[in-house]
């Protein structure tokens, strides 16, 4: 038997991997950043085949993995976490510092970044596992840093109790599973689609 609750007991924490297609930069919310080796100092990454994140990573080689902490709100998640870099430039008008290695790194609600060049590659069919050296670390602040779990009980938001009336005025609400984003109709459109995670309508729940 597996229990899907038993898997939620590993701890993860978060990051965003950024990396670039040579000219524009791009960066995704991942939560699979370890450690590998310490002498030599080495990291391996799992990213979905989906990411635009891994195809970079793929041709290039090169990617930067910023720490996030505790103090990182969700609009950080709505930029990485929710979007493509395929569909929108994530970096648009923005100036963020760079590693060595000329990638962006994220400055705020971090504590601290590590470079990598991808020494190996493997498929698992939905993820691709690299393992990269550590060409760079840098610490950025002393703040804790964030885990998986604290992301789903305090940063994550969560739908709104309700009371019956406030259910009969609005006429029902249906918040994502995925994003807790929260729409309020009696019905929800078939072809409904999350504008925070783009996940479609059979990924919510009614919850009033
Ligand atoms: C909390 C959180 C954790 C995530 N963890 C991972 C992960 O470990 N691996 C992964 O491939 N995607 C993960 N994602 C999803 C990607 O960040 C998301 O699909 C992103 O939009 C991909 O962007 P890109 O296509 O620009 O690379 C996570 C998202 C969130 C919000």
């Amino acid at each position: 038997m597996i229990e899907k609750e038993a898997m939620y007991k590993l701890t993860y924490g978060l990051f965003v991997l950024t990396s670039t297609d040579g000219e524009k930069q791009n960066g995704c919310i991942v939560n699979t950043v370890s450690m590998l080796t310490d002498n030599p100092k080495r990291i391996t990454v799992f990213v979905n085949k989906a990411n635009y994140t891994e195809e970079l990573i793929r041709k290039t080689g090169v990617f930067n993995a910023s720490v996030l902490t505790e103090s990182v709100p969700f609009e950080v998640f709505k930029k990485f976490g929710f979007c493509s870099g395929r569909d929108t430039d994530k970096f648009a008008g923005e100036s963020y510092p760079k590693t060595e290695n000329g990638l962006y790194y994220i400055p705020e609600h971090t504590n601290a970044v590590l470079s990598g060049k991808v020494i190996d590659a493997h498929d698992y069919g939905t993820h691709t596992l690299f393992v990269a050296e550590v060409t760079e670390a840098k610490t950025l602040s002393s703040e804790t840093s964030v885990t998986y779990e604290y992301y789903q009980s305090n940063i994550k938001p969560k739908p709104q109790a309700q009371t019956a009336e406030e259910t009969q005025k609005s006429g029902g609400k249906w918040v994502c599973k995925i994003c807790g984003y929260v729409h309020e109709g009696e019905e929800l459109p078939e072809d409904f689609i999350c504008p925070w995670c783009k996940h479609p309508a059979s990924d919510f729940e009614k919850i009033g």
